[in-house]
């Protein structure tokens, strides 16, 4: 039964739209996720940290398999079979990444380690190029980490300014307040398209629109909306845009960044060695053509190739497939927690993506997690890597559940048991 409460939080959760051409078979779905049919604990397993890292599909550990078992070299280095089967191979994936953020040019694709590669990569490059003493680079409160270290190690070492867009009490963007911190010294905006805590999926449209007017360049964290949001870095018109394989079915290791070529044609290379290089003396070093300028040393190919397999899944399974099945979870596992008394949700956006965070009066996030495991239950338990956010919230901690397509109701149930056992163990 929806409490109003309930109410108040799924009426704000706007449904996708219903594709009643495809539907979704979620029992058929799991059979391509091996891991997912094993017991913890004695308990079969329900995996619910999928913004950590999801689960892989079969096709991807296949992939990352066929190439070490038949197609293992190094790429764009040999002349030999099986340099350019790997090499026609990896340059693959960087047309389907090209494809999946419909990207303008294959040359804009940079691969990297992930998310936090990439945008250490925008911070010490644009720092290095563009930014002087003074300058300000606005990120919002619902940061991840890894978008707000990298510009305190710029504000420390180069004197550059950071500002923080605050958020309101449903963990949204107050627009107002963003505008008005976008100023003459503003260099750059950085922010999440979805934050990992609170599950918010940020107007990227509309805070690209306000930066542009004001010729400021916009990077956008990507980590947590590609597996859950078709994107179009075109439409969105952002300046650069990164994603981690790891969070969207592929292996760890390995994620991309795209640029627009004036920004990457612009700013200086990241790191120096093999691969990035056209010509080397002692006396002068001429760098690759792009995307190769950022792509120095060996690189995670057998990944790479995994993350092309996972594309080719998700953009099979279609995104407004995914999106629906994971609304359905998001509303049900919401109305299901909120029956629990004590309990919290911290975010509740209009615009939302299937991360639920809560906490429960009286009991440590974390005690919640380890009970959990025991049911065999895994969510994460902490700060999410977000400590700021979980001061805003006034919160140590929170417990958070966060779904993927081949989550079902059922799963959430045993979630919501496994809660309230914790709650009468320890409340
Ligand atoms: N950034 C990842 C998370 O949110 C690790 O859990």
């Amino acid at each position: 039964m929806a409490t109003a409460v309930t109410q108040e939080v799924l009426g704000r959760m706007e449904p996708p739209p219903v594709n009643a051409a495809q539907a979704f078979d979620v029992e058929r779905v799991r059979r391509d996720f091996p891991i997912l049919h094993q017991q913890v604990h004695g308990k079969p397993l329900v995996y619910l940290d999928n913004a950590a890292t999801s689960q892989k599909p079969l096709v991807v550990v296949d992939a990352e398999r066929d190439f070490y078992l038949h197609d293992c070299a190094n790429i764009h280095r040999g002349v030999h079979e099986l340099s350019e089967r790997a090499t026609h191979k990896y340059e693959e994936v960087r047309r389907k990444v090209q494809h999946l953020l419909n990207a303008p040019d294959l040359h804009e694709i940079v691969f990297l380690r992930g998310t936090t590669e990439a945008l250490n990569l925008v911070a010490n490059t644009f720092g290095r190029r563009v930014l002087k003493p003074g300058d300000e680079v606005v990120i919002t409160a619902m940061e991840h980490h890894s978008n707000i270290v990298p510009w305190q190690i710029l504000r420390d070492e180069q004197g550059i300014v950071l500002k923080v867009a605050p958020i309101n009490d449903a963990g949204e963007l107050m627009w107002d307040e963003y505008q008005n911190l976008l100023g003459p010294r503003t260099r750059l905006v950085s922010v999440a398209h979805v934050s990992n805590v609170l599950g918010t999926i940020n107007p990227l449209r509309r805070i690209v629109e306000a930066a542009h007017a004001q010729n400021i360049p916009v990077l956008v964290d990507g980590a947590q909306a590609a597996p859950h949001l078709p994107i179009d870095v075109q439409s969105i018109d952002c300046d650069f845009y990164t994603f981690s394989s790891h969070k969207i079915f592929g292996p760890t290791g390995v994620g991309a960044l795209y640029g627009k070529t004036r920004w990457l044609e612009a700013l200086p290379p990241y790191q120096g060695g093999g691969d990035m290089i056209r010509s080397v003396s002692f006396e002068k070093t001429i760098y690759n053509a792009l995307p190769y300028k950022f792509e120095a040393g060996t690189p995670n190919i057998g990944a790479t190739i995994g993350l092309g397999a996972a594309i080719d899944y998700v953009t099979a399974l279609g995104y407004e497939n995914m999106a629906r099945h994971e609304h359905d979870l998001l509303s049900y596992g919401a109305e299901r927690l909120l029956e629990i008394p004590g309990l919290r949700i911290i975010g509740t956006a209009r615009e939302k993506a299937s991360v639920i965070s809560f906490v429960v009066a009286g009991i440590h996030p974390h005690d919640i997690g380890t009970i959990l495991d025991h049911e065999g239950v895994a969510i994460r338990t902490g700060h999410h890597c977000a400590e700021p956010l979980m001061h805003r919230f006034n919160v140590p901690a929170t417990a958070r559940v966060s779904l993927a397509f081949y989550n079902t109701r059922e799963e959430i149930d045993r979630l919501v048991a496994a809660v309230e056992k914790a709650k009468g163990l320890l409340g």
